[in-house]
């Protein structure tokens, strides 16, 4: 593998941003409002972790690029979703997102709750329109990414947070929160990326769901970090929201250097499940180190 690892970051990032484009209907077609509301949360922002961990991930089985930009654009899609969303003021009442006003300050609040729905549609008609990949496989990664943003993962995690604010959990309660609100996300993206191309033997696919729920857990706990230790202009996010809503965090349950030291051994963990593949997973690796040592 001889690119570096940042410029295949700045590859996948670039050909996930021109795919989604010409996934999201255009601006000025009608309704043109919720349709550039699209356009403006989902396109020129974000760091597209779930998108890299697809392509990562479709390294290990040897997955076309094309059905790649499926599922990466899927899973952005879903996750745009769930960012506006998070952000209304029903939930966290969030007005800054990706350096940005958010979808509901700069639109309005129905058309927020209408960007969500519809990204959370056109994530699946991307699923189910590829034309890559044999239709059992676009039905099990439909399956994957919607068990992933249900009751039983994102929204339900979503549900968990918003139930617990003010009240102190337990660090399994917590870990069950964070797995499922974030966790969940992050894990499909992996997936996802490897049922793209080749079959994997049981003991492979055990290895990469070992890696896929360890990297999800240290994500939220970095984010939980990061929102106690990182500017609002680093962040592109209002800093400080947690304590200052009172939710349950990892560094609320452990304080800095106790989050700080889960994250490191989610990280070491992360990686050993990764030993099988050699380097078949060195993207997936290095994603790891990128989101244990991120700085926004
Ligand atoms: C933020 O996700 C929300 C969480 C699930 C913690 P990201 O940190 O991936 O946000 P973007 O996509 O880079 O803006
Ligand atoms: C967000 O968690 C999880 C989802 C959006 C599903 P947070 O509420 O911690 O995310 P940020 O910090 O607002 O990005
Ligand atoms: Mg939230
Ligand atoms: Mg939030
Ligand atoms: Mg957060």
């Amino acid at each position: 593998m001889s690119q570096n690892f940042s410029d295949w970051m700045s590859d996948v990032q670039a050909r996930v941003e021109t795919a989604l484009s010409s996934a999201l209907p255009a601006a000025e077609s009608i309704p043109a409002r919720l349709h550039q509301a699209m356009r403006y949360s989902t396109l020129g922002g974000g760091k597209r972790v779930r998108p890299l961990l697809a392509f990562a991930a479709g390294e290990i089985t040897g997955a076309a690029p094309e059905a790649l930009d499926a599922a990466a654009c899927a899973v952005e899609c879903i996750h745009v979703y769930s960012l506006v969303h998070d952000d209304l003021p029903c939930m966290d009442d969030d007005v800054l997102r990706r350096g940005r006003p958010t979808c509901h300050v700069e639109f309005d609040e129905p058309t927020a709750l209408l960007v969500g729905d519809s990204l959370q549609t056109l994530a699946f008609e991307i699923l189910a329109r590829q034309k890559n990949l044999a239709p059992a496989r676009q039905v099990e990664m439909v399956r994957v990414l919607a068990v992933a943003s249900g009751s039983c993962g994102m929204a339900g995690g979503q549900a968990i947070d918003l139930d617990s604010v003010g009240k102190p959990l337990t660090q399994p309660e917590l870990e069950l929160m964070h797995a499922l609100k974030t966790g969940a996300l992050i894990r499909a993206a992996i997936l996802l990326g490897a049922l793209c191309g080749d079959a994997m033997p049981d003991d492979e696919r055990a290895a990469l769901d070992r890696f896929a729920k360890r990297a999800g857990l240290l994500f939220q706990v970095v984010d939980d970090i990061l929102d106690c230790t990182a500017s609002t202009a680093t962040l592109g996010k209002t800093a400080g929201k947690d304590a200052a809503a009172d939710k349950p965090t990892y560094v609320s349950l452990l304080g800095l250097e106790g989050a700080r030291r889960f994250a490191g051994e989610l990280e070491t963990d992360a990686l050993n499940s990764l030993k099988p593949f050699g380097t078949r997973s060195q993207r997936l690796a290095e994603l790891a180190a990128f989101i244990a040592h991120r700085k926004f």
